[in-house]
């Protein structure tokens, strides 16, 4: 689809001219939706869409055609692309609809006409362009906006802007709304969670299902995840109960929290590979996760940590208030790279720091340098901190034997860890 012929092209080449494209995209975003029968799930919120969004897709596909956006495709441009994606043969559908801006949910939202709306959490992300984390609140209420006359919201009542979310889904019409979280009068209610580094035992009851399940991704947020999934499933019309199962056979995708035994002649590490994405809540998610792994005999635990992108002008201060976490976790070296990152270094105690850098290729050496037998390694970074540069020169130290010889084996860093 194209608003000018290119040059060289051969004569018959099948394209599309069109006046604009963008505008061309949204017709056919548009079009895609207008054929469709599916049951259609919208996810937003201010970290965990992309994480809800593929556990979404994957308890569904086990059911019925199941379409979901690919990756993080969910601006103005990845909205549209993926509704033109969306096959008429689906049953559900699920989309992901992200915002750096007030007002650029509103037009995605309108074109993706959910039958049911999720915002997974608010938090204290892209800050840059809000005076408040209120303001953000409204900016993701913007959701329910498009939901389908008899439509519901899905609301986190753990989260302190729960309220205001409720208010304004209740000023856009929303007849439905469903409350998940630990709260006894969530409707998607945590009982329990006994959690350990490869996932997470949850006892829940799901409008009116009781559940006791397995979620193989770990940390804490996965509970609050899962019951946001599963709140979705029974919305859209799907079996809660085949859902549950399903959950554990999630895996944490690269980048996002990816874990890797990376074999050196001395003895293994763990690499827990978080490089994909960074804001205060996912540090303090994936500071846990760390503080729960456990080292092998004389390892330690490990962060190397990026700056964490678009949080406006009090990013310093956003830093430096990662320091306890770090500590209540039990992190024992911390690595930082990146101006940002330097505010955090001068909050930790001395003993924790490991090194700076002013950025990740710099930094990426020292680590290597220093890494040794038991240790476990959580790299993690705004994905413009570029910490992929740090993961990429750790998997580089792996001694394993090729793929496909006798001694290569899942579990090293030719594969990811077998859970
Ligand atoms: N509920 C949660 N609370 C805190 N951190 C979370 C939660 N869910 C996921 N995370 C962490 O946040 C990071 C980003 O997750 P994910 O990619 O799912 O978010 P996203 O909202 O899709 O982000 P983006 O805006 O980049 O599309 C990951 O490190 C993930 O482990
Ligand atoms: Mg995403």
């Amino acid at each position: 689809m194209v608003a000018r012929r290119p040059q060289g092209l051969p004569s018959g080449a099948p394209l599309l001219l069109v006046e604009d494209t963008f505008a061309a995209l949204r017709d056919l975003g548009a079009a895609g939706r207008g054929r469709s029968k599916a049951r259609i799930a919208g996810i937003t919120g201010s970290v965990g869409k992309t994480g809800v969004k593929e556990a979404l897709a994957l308890v569904l596909s086990r059911q019925e055609a199941t379409h979901a956006s690919v990756g993080s495709f969910n601006n103005h441009w990845g909205v549209p692309l993926s509704l033109a994606r969306l096959p008429p043969s689906a049953t559900f559908a699920i989309f992901e609809m992200g915002m750096n801006h007030a007002g650029e949910i509103t037009p995605l939202t309108t074109l993706v006409r959910p039958h049911v709306a999720a915002v997974t959490t608010v938090e204290a992300v892209h800050l840059e362009n809000f005076a408040s984390v209120e303001d953000i609140a409204d900016a993701k209420a913007e959701i329910f906006a498009g939901l389908e006359p008899g439509g519901a919201a899905v609301l986190n009542c753990d989260n302190p802007h729960f309220d205001r979310l409720v208010q304004r889904a209740r000023e856009a019409g929303v007849g439905r709304i469903v409350a998940f979280g630990r709260s006894p009068a969530a409707e998607a209610r945590l009982i329990a969670t006994d959690e350990d580094d490869l996932g997470s035992r949850i006892e829940a009851d799901v409008m009116g299902t009781r559940l006791s399940f397995h979620v193989g991704v770990p940390g804490s947020h996965w509970a609050g995840n899962a019951l946001c999934v599963l709140a979705c499933t029974a919305l859209v019309g799907a079996d809660v109960g085949a859902a549950a199962a399903a959950l554990a056979d999630l895996r944490p995708p690269k980048g996002r929290g990816l874990r890797t035994r990376v074999r050196l002649k001395s003895g293994d590490f763990e690499l827990i590979d978080d490089s994909y994405n960074a804001s205060p809540p996912s540090m303090r998610a994936s500071f846990e996760v760390l503080g729960r792994s456990r080292p092998g005999v004389g390892g330690r635990r490990i962060a190397v940590l990026g700056d964490m992108l678009e949080l406006g002008s009090g990013s310093g201060r956003l830093h430096a208030g990662l320091a306890p976490a770090l500590i209540e976790n039990r992190i024992d070296q911390v690595y930082t790279a990146g101006p940002m990152s330097a505010f955090l270094r001068d909050a930790l105690p001395p003993s924790m720091r490991a090194g700076h850098a002013g950025s990740s290729a710099e930094l990426a050496p020292l680590v290597a340098a220093a890494v040794g037998a038991g240790d476990v390694v959580a790299v993690k970074g705004s994905a413009g901190s570029r910490m992929r540069l740090v993961v990429e020169a750790l998997l580089a130290l792996d001694r394993s034997e090729p793929a496909g010889e006798a001694g290569a084996q899942a579990g090293t860093a030719a594969g990811s860890r077998g859970y």
